[in-house]
């Protein structure tokens, strides 16, 4: 950055500091709520910027109470300044309607960890047109970074203890409250961040990974509402990034369907990931085309241990430094805990003179996992990664189809082997095969696996 910018940055933020722009604290016992506004009520009133702040903590899950600066170290405040603050910033909403899914990420972080939880509720200044929002980021990121260096200065809450978690464009707002702290906020996790007008900004205008010590990302819309390019340290993409399983794009599917699952999907998956009940781990590779031909097989960059979902510290990577905008790739399923196990299918023929099609099924619990292999007459080695609901070792019977009959005029296709295995690829297990194996077409061919869940 500049330091002209930054000059300017810190006197808007003296500026502030010394105003009371904050408000005054509700102290009647109610339980404070996120606002929502009208058109006309936003038209006529012009309260762009009005930003309030909402407080949960374990003493009060489910009744927020108001918050500001002042309002720290009184009596009545739950605030706790020894613990860690997660702050959560909600993004673009088209309605002027309040995000539900607020209370929701802010329950599921509470379970997860002892932690002040502040609700940033910008909803006047981001209602509406798009593109006056996006005029409107940076001053709502202003005035958080406001109560971050009073709760800083003031009541000694280091810049390493703040959590900041911004959904969509909230992730941006996120990243520039990151960039007036020079990168020593501790953590930004960003939840499909915004895509329209960010791609192509530069790093200050966007979340990137010199925001805070840490930086991660999930990605679930990156063709439409959400950003294609990596903005953290460790970026998830989930299923590619772009289309979500589940969320349909047929014409008939609710509006909800047709526009934002995929959006909100990556929130979902956090707040699954917060539950716990399974990982999501994600597998380094340059892209989803190479990490689905199980080109990227294992976590070597990151020194054996890969990267999941969640709020372990640096996403569960023992690395140090972390790699900088590195990719990750995992499938999910379709609903929650979204967990998927990847399972790497290694499929290897003799030379076929015509093209071919095969499909393989994994099954375990009669829950069936497919995939049909083009084959061509130039290659005989091919692989791929599925998703399946289970561990490898839980696969009951593997089998293979020759399905190409119909289309091509290929006959019998001669298997030299099928092997599965589970990623990541550890040294010490060897991938289960079937050797020699002739499929003629119209009959399906199958193999149980007698197999026991060990203790490696
Ligand atoms: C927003 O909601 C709070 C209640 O939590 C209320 O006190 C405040 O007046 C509302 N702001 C506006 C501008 O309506
Ligand atoms: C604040 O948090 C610390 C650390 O978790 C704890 O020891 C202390 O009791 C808390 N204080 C209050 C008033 O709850
Ligand atoms: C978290 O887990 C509980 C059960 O342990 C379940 O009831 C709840 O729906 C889960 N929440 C999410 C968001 O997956």
């Amino acid at each position: 950055m500049l330091w002209e910018d930054k000059a300017i940055l810190f006197s808007i933020l003296l500026v502030y500091s010394s105003s009371q722009v904050l408000g005054e604290v509700q102290e009647d016992g109610q339980c404070a709520e996120l606002n929502s506004t009208r058109w006309q009520e936003y038209r006529q009133q012009r309260v762009r910027e009005e930003v309030q702040y909402l407080l949960l903590t374990r003493n009060n899950p489910d009744c927020a109470q108001k918050f500001d600066q002042d309002s720290v170290g009184k009596p009545t405040s739950y605030f706790n300044t020894s613990r860690p603050t997660k702050v959560i910033i909600h993004g673009f909403s088209a309605l002027g309607r309040k995000p539900s899914w607020v209370t929701d990420l802010a329950r599921a972080l509470l379970e997860a960890q002892d932690a002040n939880v502040v609700v940033v509720d910008w909803i006047y200044g981001a209602s509406f047109a798009y593109n006056l929002v996006v005029e409107n980021y940076k001053e709502v990121a202003l005035q958080i970074s406001v109560l971050v260096n009073q709760l800083q200065q003031k009541h000694g809450c280091g810049l390493e203890s703040f959590h900041l978690i911004g959904v969509s464009l909230g992730a941006h707002v996120a990243g520039f409250v990151g960039t007036v702290f020079e990168g020593k906020i501790g953590r930004i996790t960003g939840l499909d961040p915004a895509g329209p007008m960010f791609k192509g900004a530069d790093t200050y205008d966007r979340l990137d990974p010199t925001d805070a010590l840490f930086v991660d990302a999930i990605h679930t819309d990156s063709d439409h509402f959400g950003i294609s390019i990596p903005v953290g340290h460790v970026d998830f993409f989930l299923n590619g990034g772009m289309d979500q399983t589940g969320c349909a794009r047929s014409r008939f599917a609710s509006m909800y369907g047709y526009v934002i699952c995929d959006h909100m999907r990556a929130l979902h998956v956090y707040m699954s990931a917060l539950n716990g009940t399974c990982q999501l781990m994600g597998i380094p590779c340059a892209s989803y085309e190479d990490f689905l031909k199980g080109s990227c097989v294992d976590c070597g960059v990151f020194k054996g241990r890969c990267p999941a979902v969640g709020l372990q510290e640096k996403s569960g990577t023992a690395t140090s430094p972390i790699p900088e905008q590195q990719k990750v790739f995992l499938l999910t399923t379709s609903s929650a805990p979204f967990c998927a196990h990847h399972i790497l299918v290694t499929l290897e023929v003799s030379p076929l003179d015509k093209s071919a099609e095969v499909e393989v099924t994994l099954t375990t619990w009669s829950q069936g996992t497919e995939h049909r292999f083009r084959l061509k007459p130039e290659a005989t080695v091919y692989r791929r990664v599925l998703a399946h609901p289970v561990a490898l070792c839980l696969i009951d019977s593997i089998r293979l189809k020759n399905t190409g009959a119909r289309l091509y005029r290929q006959g019998d296709v001669h298997v030299k082997s099928v092997c599965v295995s589970e990623l990541p690829l550890h040294r010490h297990e060897a991938p289960l095969c079937v050797n020699d194996i002739d499929i003629r077409r119209g009959v399906p061919w199958s193999h149980d696996f007698v197999q026991v869940c060990g203790t490696s």
